[in-house]
């Protein structure tokens, strides 16, 4: 009875909504050995064994015990799915796209190192051709389609031009990923550097894009905005960014929030002092590394989320101190993929263990043992998945349920590494890789399928069109001195740059670290 019930409501909304839905295809993934979805009475994840899940255009239609005589719409292409787990897309809630062509030349930098070399305001702006920045941005959201991401906020500030501007958002377009294209404001004039990219035309070129530019037509690309100035720039020019984000009803606001010794306070508090953080646009803070007390506690009272980036905050060194307080209002994010990996679950798998670690640690401190786990593989996957929606808003987005978008990931849950799995969430968090990954759809659409990339237009020649931009680009950073940094950081008084220990796994005395021992030994710095 109850499938009757669910089959007149289907062949009803079909009827209402679209005259063309036979024609927009349903697909089955018939008998998944497990399906993760989400209970809304309950509030946690959900799994369903032995389950298949039909989608219909760019939802997911249905979800049925695979047992049950569950009727088709016609012309359902019917995909078995034995032995494989489906999981709702992974969401990544911040991201530079267009950084690809940089890979693997920032293995072992820091972030003030980064600001001056890779960053929107380093020679980036006079070397990347539109070109350069369509490639990067294009192959970069490949890279994170194969990995099961379907969903991502970009700060897109490759806005240098108008030609690399758009560039960007056309890749993403042309990606068919799930992009909230937040196009960047910034000041590119320097000391030393008269930009003819000037505010005024950026104005213009976000106008003329926000009424009329290519994500116009697309089911999955929107237009948000991102901007850090909201406490260097005058007032005039920061009410002007909030009138366009309100008066265009952007999808999206983000900022860099790092606070604490790096200042760059684009913080809740300040955005609320601005009466633009209780709004219906969601905003997103990334990293949020020193966020305050007051700051969770307006988060809270505005519904706004942070994006933790976790392999970022440690590989850079931003930190991310507080951020294991405001989970309730976090997503997860990438950040600049060039430097490591562009899958959120290595990202959820490196917060999850971060944060058992700091909770066992405050027990462990005081000389006692916890003997429960301080965060549950569900917490992580939820962070992965669902939390990236809702910080956007969007609560059809990262969740398998009936109803919600058809961005679905479907892992091989007889590889070698994931053979044996009894609970499907922890096989996903704690034993895939992106080698399992089998199948990613996006709004119904296959993007991945039979392991391999479904794009459009050529791979192939992609692949080397984008290997003559990077080895372009990567010669020209090669050939580029490091920058020194020495004496004052330049954002906030009263704080120096100063060197961090490094270590040398191949000398064995105290002699192998650039420090001697008894740092070590006085036990001062042994907290986590
Ligand atoms: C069924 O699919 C085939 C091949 O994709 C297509 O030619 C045909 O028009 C479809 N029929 C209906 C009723 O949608
Ligand atoms: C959600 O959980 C409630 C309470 O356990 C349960 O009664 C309900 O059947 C669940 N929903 C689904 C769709 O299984
Ligand atoms: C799912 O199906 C398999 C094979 O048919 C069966 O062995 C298993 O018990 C079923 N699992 C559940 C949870 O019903
Ligand atoms: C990393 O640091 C080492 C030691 O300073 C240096 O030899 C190496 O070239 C660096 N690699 C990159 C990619 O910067
Ligand atoms: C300003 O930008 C120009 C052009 O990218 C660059 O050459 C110069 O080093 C920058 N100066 C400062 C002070 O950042
Ligand atoms: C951009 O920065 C330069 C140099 O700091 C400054 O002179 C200029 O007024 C700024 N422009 C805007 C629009 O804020
Ligand atoms: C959107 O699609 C319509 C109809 O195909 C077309 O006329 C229009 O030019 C498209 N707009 C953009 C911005 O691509
Ligand atoms: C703004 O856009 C959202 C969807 O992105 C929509 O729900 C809302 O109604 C729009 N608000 C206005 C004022 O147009
Ligand atoms: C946010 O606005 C809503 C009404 O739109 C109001 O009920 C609520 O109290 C406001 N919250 C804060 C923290 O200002
Ligand atoms: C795709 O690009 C490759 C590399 O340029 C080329 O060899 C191949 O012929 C192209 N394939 C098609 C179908 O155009
Ligand atoms: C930073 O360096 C300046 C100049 O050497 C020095 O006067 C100041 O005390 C330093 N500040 C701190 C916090 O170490
Ligand atoms: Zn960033």
């Amino acid at each position: 009875m109850v499938w009757l019930l669910k089959v007149a409501c289907l062949l009803f909304l079909q009827l209402l909504y679209c005259g063309t839905c036979a024609a927009q295809g349903s697909t089955l993934f018939q008998d998944a050995a497990a399906v993760i979805s989400f209970n809304d009475s309950t509030q946690s994840v959900q799994v369903f064994y032995n389950t298949s899940v039909l989608i219909t255009g760019d939802t997911i239609a249905s979800i049925f015990p695979a047992a049950d005589n569950f009727p088709l719409p016609v012309n359902t292409s019917i995909i078995p799915a034995q032995g494989k787990i489906i999981s709702p897309g992974f969401v990544d809630t911040h991201r530079h796209l267009w950084q690809t062509a940089f890979k693997t030349l920032g293995s072992n930098t820091s972030l003030a190192e980064y600001f001056g070399r890779y960053g929107e305001f380093s020679l980036t702006k006079t070397v990347y051709t539109p070109q350069d920045v369509y490639l990067g941005q294009l192959t970069g959201i490949y890279e994170s389609l194969n990995a099961g991401v379907t969903s991502i906020l970009d700060h897109s500030h490759h806005t240098w031009s108008t030609e690399t501007a758009l560039a960007g958002l056309e890749a993403s377009i042309d990606s068919g990923a799930r992009v909230w294209w937040c196009y960047t404001f910034h000041n590119l004039t320097n000391a030393t550097w008269v930009a003819s990219y000037d505010r005024e035309a950026q104005v213009n070129d976000f106008l003329s894009l926000s009424q009329n530019g290519p994500w116009i037509n697309s089911s999955v690309v929107s237009l948000g905005l991102a901007y850090d100035g909201w406490t260097v720039e005058s007032p005039v020019l920061v009410k002007q960014i909030m009138d366009l984000a309100v008066s265009q009803n952007v999808s999206a606001v983000t900022t860099h929030y790092l606070g604490g010794p790096w200042n760059y306070a684009n913080s809740p508090t300040v955005l609320n002092n601005l009466g633009f953080l209780n709004i219906s646009i969601p905003i997103v803070f990334s990293h949020a590394s020193y966020m305050t007390v007051q700051d969770a506690a307006l988060l809270r009272s505005t519904n706004q989320y942070i994006s933790i980036t976790a392999e970022s905050e440690r590989h850079y060194g931003h930190g991310d101190p507080s951020s294991p307080y405001i989970m309730d209002h976090a997503s997860l994010g990438i950040d600049t993929h060039f430097t490591y990996s562009a899958d959120i679950i290595t990202q959820a798998r490196l917060w999850l263990q971060t944060v058992r670690l700091l909770f066992y640690a405050q027990v462990l401190g005081n000389w006692q043992i916890a003997p429960n786990n301080p965060m549950s593989v569900n917490q992580a996957f939820l962070l992965a998945t669902r939390a990236g929606g809702l910080a956007l808003r969007r609560p059809d987005i990262g969740v398998l349920v009936e109803g919600a978008k058809a961005d679905i990931v479907v892992f091989d849950g007889t590889s070698p590494n994931m053979l044996g799995w009894a609970d499907p969430v922890a096989a996903v968090m704690l034993h895939s890789n992106v080698g399992n990954i089998e199948h990613v759809l996006v709004d119904g659409q296959f993007r991945k399928r039979d392991f391999s990339l479904v794009v459009p237009g050529n791979y192939s020649q992609t692949a080397k069109d984008f290997m003559a931009s990077a080895r372009r680009i990567q010669s020209i950073w090669e050939q580029t001195p490091l920058p020194v940094l020495q004496g004052a950081w330049p954002y906030q008084a009263g704080v120096n740059y100063t060197d961090a220990i490094t270590v040398n796994v191949l000398d064995g005395s105290s002699n192998g670290y650039s420090r001697d021992s008894s740092w070590y030994e006085s036990g001062s710095d042994f907290n986590y």
